[in-house]
C-alpha cells in the first residue's frame, strides 16, 4: 500500500465512529480530505458538522454539507483528524497544515477524538517532525528567542498566514522527553497562540493504517 492508500484506509475505518445523530468535528489535511470524500456515504448519520479550517469548510460545502460554528453547536460527539506524529500514549504533534489552533479547540470540545494516520507517523518519541507554533505576528521574534532558550531552532513558515491571521514557527530539534511539560512551557510564552503538541488532550482512539490493514490503539 502506498501512503495515499493508507490514508484512505484509515479514513474509511474512522467512518465506524460516526453513529446515527453524530455531531461531528472535521480536522484538516490530506488524510482528512480522504475522510471528507467518504462523508456523503454516511450523510444520514450526521446531525451537524463543525470544521477546523477554511480549507475543510470549502470542501464540505462543495459536497453540499452545511458547516456550523462551534459557538452554535457547543460541543461535538466525535472529532476526526490526522496528525504529523503520534507516540504510543496517543500524544500528538499536529499543525503541519497550519490549522493547529482551531484543531486544538475542536479536539478539546469533542467527547471522543479519533486520530487517523499511516504507520510512518507512529514514533517512539515526538519531535522528529518540527513542532508548529502559531504566534502573533508582532511577537514572532520574541517567541523565537524564547524557543531557542528551550533548545529549539524555530524557522518562520514564510509566506504562510493562518486562518486566524497569525504566523507559524516550525521548531526543530526539541527534545520532547515529556510532552506534557513541553506543551505547557511553550504555551506559557506570551505571544504564543497555540503549540502543536497535543499532550494534555491526546487522541482517544488512534487508527493506524499499514500494509496489513488498520489497527486501533486507545488511551
Ligand atoms: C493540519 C494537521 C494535519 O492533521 C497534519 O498536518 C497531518 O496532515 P496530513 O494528513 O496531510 O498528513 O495537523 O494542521
Amino acid at each position: 500500500m502506498d501512503a495515499t492508500e493508507k490514508k484512505r484506509a484509515a479514513a474509511k475505518a474512522a467512518l465506524g465512529f460516526i453513529e446515527p445523530g453524530t455531531r461531528l468535528g472535521v480536522g484538516t489535511g490530506s488524510t482528512v480530505n480522504c475522510l471528507i470524500e467518504l462523508l456523503p456515504d454516511v450523510r444520514d448519520r450526521i446531525d451537524c458538522l463543525v470544521s477546523s479550517s477554511k480549507a475543510t469548510t470549502a470542501l464540505l460545502e462543495e459536497l453540499g454539507f452545511e458547516v456550523r460554528t462551534l459557538n452554535e453547536v457547543g460541543s461535538t460527539d466525535v472529532y476526526i483528524d490526522g496528525a504529523d506524529e503520534s507516540d504510543k500514549h496517543l500524544q500528538l504533534i499536529k499543525g503541519g497544515g497550519g490549522a493547529l489552533t482551531r484543531e486544538k479547540v475542536l479536539a478539546a470540545a469533542a467527547r471522543r477524538f479519533v486520530c487517523i494516520i499511516d504507520d510512518s507517523k507512529l514514533v517512539g518519541m515526538l519531535g522528529t517532525f518540527p513542532v508548529p507554533v502559531e504566534v502573533l505576528p508582532m511577537a514572532q521574534e520574541f517567541v523565537s528567542r524564547r524557543l531557542v532558550k528551550l533548545r529549539g531552532q524555530p524557522v518562520w513558515r514564510e509566506g504562510f498566514v493562518t486562518d486566524n491571521g497569525n504566523h507559524v514557527l516550525d521548531v526543530q530539534g526539541l527534545q520532547i522527553v515529556n510532552p506534557l511539560d513541553m506543551e505547557e512551557r511553550i504555551d506559557r510564552i506570551p505571544g504564543v497562540v497555540a503549540v502543536g503538541i497535543f499532550a494534555h488532550r491526546p487522541a482517544d482512539v488512534l487508527l493506524i493504517a499499514g500494509d496489513d490493514g488498520v489497527r486501533e490503539m486507545r488511551t
